[in-house]
């Protein structure tokens, strides 16, 4: 049977099923605006909606926009603060009536481009950002998970790193392409200083229009823009459902072996 994958984003909340040996969306994903408030409640139905446009799958991988230990979410820096120690994987399964197993959204999107993606067969450390409501990001080994990594709260400039330099601070600041390439060069710089990863992969939103600002970025480190664009959370929230066999909760991905 097929594994549901939805993706809890700032903006909406998307699903669909998926192919997790080929990493491909059996259907055309359906979307529904990601409430406001977000609180907890709210979301879980926005998710049953979703949800409910599709059937013929036995167990389903959540996103969630912040740290998941467990299948609980711990921190809630774009969402609303009910989120806060929820129990996230078991409100979902009882909602759902499946097994339900709950990720970070950076870490889904890298799960997905470390199995089929950009970062597809890669050594060594690499790093996945995505630039969106804030910065996520997802931190593998030799495309083994090192889960809940949370690189967009680096400091930058005496700021959180997301609140200068993720896609809302450009938006907001209506910055121009050259100003907010500068904020995440120096921001890249940074993180290649700590990590000295082999290579970055951009993603979120902003890397479809990777063309505008990614040459004028100027690192050490090799990057690329994430090939799974808007699927990448759903493809990675599915394959991690997968491994997980029908246990709610966090676990380390071995990506190279999707089921
Ligand atoms: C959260 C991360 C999340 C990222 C992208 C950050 O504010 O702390 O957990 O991955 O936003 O949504």
């Amino acid at each position: 049977m097929a594994i549901l994958g939805i993706d809890i984003g700032g903006s909406g909340v998307k699903g669909a099923p998926v192919d997790t040996a080929r990493g491909e969306l059996l259907e055309e994903r359906f979307r529904v605006p990601t409430p406001q408030p977000s609180d907890v409640g709210s979301v879980v139905e926005a998710v049953a909606e979703v949800a409910a446009k599709f059937t013929g799958y036995d167990r389903v991988g959540i996103t969630f926009p912040g740290v998941v230990v467990d299948g609980v979410t711990r921190t809630a820096a774009n969402v609303d603060k009910s989120w806060l120690d929820a129990p996230a994987a078991r409100l979902f399964s009882e909602r759902l009536s499946v097994p339900v197993s709950v990720l970070n959204d950076a870490d889904a999107a890298g799960v997905a481009e470390v199995a089929f993606g950009a970062g597809h067969d890669q050594r060594g450390l690499t790093m996945m950002l995505t630039f969106g409501t804030g910065i996520g990001s997802a931190l593998f080994l030799d495309g083994t998970l090192i889960p809940n990594t949370e690189f967009g709260h680096l400091e930058l400039d005496g700021k959180d790193a997301e609140l200068r330099a993720s896609d809302r601070a450009r938006e907001q600041e209506d910055l121009s392409w050259e100003k907010w390439a500068g904020r995440v060069q120096d921001y890249l710089r940074h993180v290649e200083m700590l990590l000295s990863p082999r290579l970055f992969i951009v993603g979120g939103g902003v890397s479809k229009k990777a063309d505008k600002w990614l040459p004028l970025i100027e690192v050490r480190t090799p990057i690329v823009p994430a090939t799974l664009l808007n699927n990448a959370g759903i493809i990675g929230a599915a394959v991690t459902a997968g491994q997980a066999h029908g246990h709610p909760g966090g676990f380390p991905v071995d990506a190279d072996q999707p089921s």
